[in-house]
């Protein structure tokens, strides 16, 4: 058997992987507020790449580690090719540089079917679904008491909104400082909510052609359960329909019991697009 080649990713390969994405099926990207093209431009994740005779035919990369858990961000494969090896023979070499980086697990989004075909074998486990939910219309509950200032967030407010975050969400859920620099600057709506001049939560919204996605509703531990995530989703729902725009969209897993309670009172119902969540533990 002719051996496979697994290198590094570097930037000189650029071309190559966008080949090969562009000319193969089996593509997984999962990468957030980023487009495929910047995301390799600028990033420098733990990524291989597969060489068969001189060919690139495989590549796989993951998120910037944060807090010991990464995310696949990236897999390939040829699709006149032996997939199996391929992935495996990628994930080997991933692997070694990723316990040398602490992480202790890695997590993936299932967002093309082809994929679930190979994680089980690299010792990735199904956890749950994270579902989509939908609302539509100018309805809205009564509103509840707020003791919380809500204010426009601006690019000083990105530190304290990443440490908001990642008090409220648990690994590999967190978000770092970049990728919510990124968010941020594609978003049509981003509010934080402040007690006593303390930033107790924050909102970031996403606007498509079709509506908006609230893509981050975080409160800190310590005052969630007060109705505060309901003030801040409350408040960019009015934004959104002030512009006119009466769809909303977003994800959630679906065991978050409490963010469920909440997206439901809001009018929220699922609308059929799940994607499947694997994690293995390294
Ligand atoms: C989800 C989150 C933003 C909600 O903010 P919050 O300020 O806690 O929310 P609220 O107090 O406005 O409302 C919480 C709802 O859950 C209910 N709730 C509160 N504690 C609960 C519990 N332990 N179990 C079940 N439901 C609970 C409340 O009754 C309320 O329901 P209602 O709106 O029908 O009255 C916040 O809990 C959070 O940051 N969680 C971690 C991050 C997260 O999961 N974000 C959302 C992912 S999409």
């Amino acid at each position: 058997m002719f051996p496979l080649t697994i290198t590094p990713y570097q930037r000189r390969y650029l071309q190559r992987v966008r080949d090969l994405i562009f000319h193969n099926h089996m593509v997984h990207t999962h990468l957030d507020w980023h487009e495929t093209d910047q995301w390799l431009d600028t990033q420098t994740v733990p990524m291989r790449l597969a060489w068969y005779k001189g060919r690139l035919v495989g590549v796989l990369g993951v998120s910037a580690p944060l807090n010991h858990t990464c995310w696949v961000r990236l897999a390939v494969v040829q699709d006149q090719s032996d997939h199996s090896r391929i992935l495996r023979a990628l994930w080997d070499e991933l692997v070694i540089e990723l316990r040398s980086l602490y992480i202790e697990a890695v997590a993936l989004l299932a967002m093309h079917d082809w994929i679930l075909r190979y994680i089980p074998m690299l010792g990735f486990r199904y956890i749950e679904d994270i579902i989509t939910l939908e609302r539509n219309g100018a309805e809205l509950p009564p509103p509840r008491p707020n003791p919380m200032l809500i204010r426009s967030a601006e690019m000083e407010d990105l530190e304290a909104m990443v440490r908001v975050d990642n008090a409220a969400f648990a690994p590999p859920w967190q978000l770092s400082l970049d990728e919510l620099r990124q968010a941020y600057r594609i978003a049509a709506s981003c509010t934080v909510g402040e007690l006593d001049g303390e930033m107790v939560g924050y909102q970031l919204t996403t606007l498509y052609f079709d509506g908006a996605h609230l893509a981050r509703l975080a409160v800190v531990p310590e005052a969630q359960g007060l109705g505060l995530g309901g003030a801040l989703l409350g408040d960019a729902l009015q934004r959104f329909m002030r512009r006119s725009v009466y769809t909303m969209t977003l994800n959630t897993q679906s065991s978050n019991i409490r963010s469920r309670h909440l997206y439901t009172r809001y009018g929220f119902k699922p609308n059929g697009y799940d994607l499947p969540y694997w994690l293995v533990k390294l």
